[in-house]
């Protein structure tokens, strides 16, 4: 189905939270899911927004790219961009928690004993685009899990306001972060669709059908 005329944003790629001038947390989100996505709604007609953590892959020419590092640059981002959008996709693995400070200089190593760092909560940014959310958008979210998918995911989907949530269970072979696969089941308020292993540029395209078929439902 033709995306023309539609602007969809997607998040892709993890975000980085610093500690100190040399050192970060994050995690192994490649990029890979959410640039398929960019890269199936472009080459489907659409204006595509993407904001991205850092990651090592190419965005696909022709989309229009807002580097962001942190989940508080993310939800910037989201903020400025995510009204302008008739579907947004969130993909990126985004980090829970952030170093309570951001020490300015290395922090050096000390002669014995643990190293505690201690972590604040960062906001949760879908649950922030879902609460603004306007009826003739769609709004698409991802869950990945380890454990529990499919309660994780159905209360991921409630408390996010979205329209419907992506779970993948990253434990699996073929799934989640750094492959060029997923294995995924997508959830809405009515029920759920299981999806067999699929490249990332199918569950894509898969995501894409399903979104379009509800915006054009409103
Ligand atoms: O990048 P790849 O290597 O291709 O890997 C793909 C993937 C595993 C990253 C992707 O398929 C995926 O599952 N993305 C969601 C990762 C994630 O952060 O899941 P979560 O269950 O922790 O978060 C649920 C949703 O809320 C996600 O849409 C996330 O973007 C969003 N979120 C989470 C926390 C937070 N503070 N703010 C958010 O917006």
């Amino acid at each position: 189905m033709n995306l023309k005329g539609k602007t969809v944003l997607v998040t892709a790629g993890p975000t980085r939270e610093r500690i100190d001038p040399v050192r970060y947390l994050s995690n192994f989100s490649s990029g890979k899911m959410g640039y398929a996505i960019a890269e199936r709604a472009l080459l489907r007609g659409a204006r595509v927004l993407l904001v991205t953590g850092p990651v090592a892959i190419a965005p696909p020419d022709g989309v229009q790219v807002i580097a962001i590092e942190s989940a508080l640059d993310l939800l910037d981002a989201m903020q400025a961009h995510a009204p302008q959008a008739d579907i947004v996709i969130q993909a990126a693995a985004v980090a829970d928690y952030r170093p309570a400070q951001v020490s300015g200089q290395k922090i050096k190593k000390k002669d014995g004993g643990a190293m505690t760092i201690e972590l604040v909560e960062n906001p949760d940014v879908a649950a922030a685009v879902g609460k603004n959310k306007r009826s003739d958008q769609v709004f698409v979210v991802f869950a990945a899990e380890t454990q529990n998918l499919l309660e994780n995911a159905a209360a991921k989907l409630r408390r996010k306001n979205a329209d419907f949530i992506v779970a993948n269970d990253v434990m699996k072979p073929g799934a989640g972060f750094g492959v060029d696969t997923n294995i995924a089941t997508i959830l809405t308020p009515e029920g759920q669709t299981e999806y067999p292993l699929m490249r990332k540029e199918a569950l894509a395209d898969v995501i894409l059908d399903r979104a379009l078929a509800l915006l054009e439902a409103r």
